[in-house]
């Protein structure tokens, strides 16, 4: 009777343990919707769609826009041109090769500068490109242009334009791009807040900005990370390349992030500090939405790179809960050791 019993509870234990396994990979082949840039899952009902604009085209907005320590003023439209955006601190960075810059119109390639911003920090919806390698900038741009780097949410429709500009690049310009980018240091202009609620939001354009008016409130954050600029109009109207962003994550993200990151030994590839180490990326203060969409895509498969293979043994293991907990993590360090905030 005594054996029995151990018997059934091992066959017990295995099963449930089996159906803990299957509900964990059913949950990692879905893309956690918060990290890019939508409300619900791939395939889920979409909300209706909202009442189209009038069809009258208005007249471009002739308001001429300012910045603190910026002797340029922009119209709007100017700020989002994607064959010459607005640089608002020229002083900030090194000058501009024309890729960068401008862009390649008659090729439908956006100049970098507008989504990356000039210095290279990026948003939350794209990626931060400037302290990279050379050598990892060089290698994702053709993975990009070789079909090895997608998102796993096919919706993400500015990953598929990366795609195209990838395509549509010289080796040249590729290597202007990366030269100029990988000149200039990474600076972490995220801030990781631990907190049980979070503001109520709103998407436009995959990134996450805080919802005002009558939709105001909070909510409680889930198994999320709700990443929002710090203040809204620099970013979504004026794209002001020195306001960052405030990523909210659950309380005792960033120690399990910590655990983890320390068992995987992510530093040994990625340096001391995860400032990256010769060519590989460096991974600290960087956005907590971006890392997860990569986590998540090479354990999908929809990034497979030349150099994603050493990656591929690290992220097999992880739950979608342990890439938000190791994101909240990552974001939260700096390049040069110390963590940046945590209240
Ligand atoms: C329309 C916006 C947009 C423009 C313009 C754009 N990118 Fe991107 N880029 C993205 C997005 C989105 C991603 C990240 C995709 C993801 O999350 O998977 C990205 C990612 C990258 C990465 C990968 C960063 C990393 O850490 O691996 C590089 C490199 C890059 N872009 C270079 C460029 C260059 C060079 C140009 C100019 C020719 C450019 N991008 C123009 C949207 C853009
Ligand atoms: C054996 C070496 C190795 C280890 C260990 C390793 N990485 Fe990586 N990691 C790489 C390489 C190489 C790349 C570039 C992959 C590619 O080009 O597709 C990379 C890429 C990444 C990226 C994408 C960066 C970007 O800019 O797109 C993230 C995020 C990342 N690693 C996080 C981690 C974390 C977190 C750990 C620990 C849990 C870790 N890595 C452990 C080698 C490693």
């Amino acid at each position: 009777m005594k054996k029995f019993v151990v018997v059934l509870t091992l066959v017990l234990a295995i099963v449930i343990a089996a159906g803990v396994l299957a509900a964990q990979q059913q949950s990692n082949r879905v893309p956690p919707p918060w990290a890019y840039g939508f409300a619900t899952p791939p395939g889920a009902t979409a909300a209706p769609a909202a009442p189209a604009a009038p069809a009258t085209p208005s007249a471009p907005d002739p308001t001429m826009h300012k910045l603190p320590g910026s002797n340029s003023s922009f119209t709007a439209a100017q700020i989002r041109d994607g064959a010459g955006p607005a640089d608002w601190y020229p002083g900030d960075h090194p000058p501009m090769p024309d890729i960068v810059a401008h862009g390649k119109p008659a090729q439908q390639v956006i100049a970098c500068s507008l989504c990356h911003y000039p210095n290279g920090k990026g948003r939350a919806e794209n990626a931060g490109v400037s302290g990279l390698s050379y050598d990892y900038f060089v290698q994702t741009m053709m993975d990009f242009k070789n079909d090895k780097r997608k998102s796993t949410d096919t919706r993400k429709a500015n990953t598929n334009r990366m795609i195209s500009f990838a395509k549509a690049m010289t080796d040249d310009e590729i290597k202007a791009a990366a030269t100029y980018f990988a000149a200039i240091k990474w600076t972490p202009w995220v801030r990781v807040v631990e907190a049980d609620t979070v503001p109520k939001t709103r998407i436009a354009g995959g990134l996450f900005l805080v919802a005002e008016g009558a939709e105001a409130g909070k909510e409680p954050i889930g198994q999320r990370i709700i990443e929002v600029p710090e203040k809204t109009e620099d970013t979504e109207l004026l794209r002001n390349p020195r306001s960052g962003f405030v990523a909210y994550a659950p309380p005792g993200s960033i120690k399990k992030g910590e655990a983890l990151a320390r068992t995987a030994q992510c530093t040994l590839c990625h340096g001391a500090n995860l400032e990256g180490l010769g060519p590989v990326p460096g991974i600290a203060g960087r956005s907590p939405s971006y890392t997860v969409r990569q986590l998540f895509d090479m354990q999908a498969g929809s990034r497979k790179g030349v150099w994603t293979d050493l990656m591929k043994p690290v992220v097999d293991k992880l739950s979608a809960e342990d890439m938000l907990n190791i994101a909240a993590y990552t974001a939260s360090r700096t390049p040069g050791g110390a963590v940046r905030s945590n209240q």
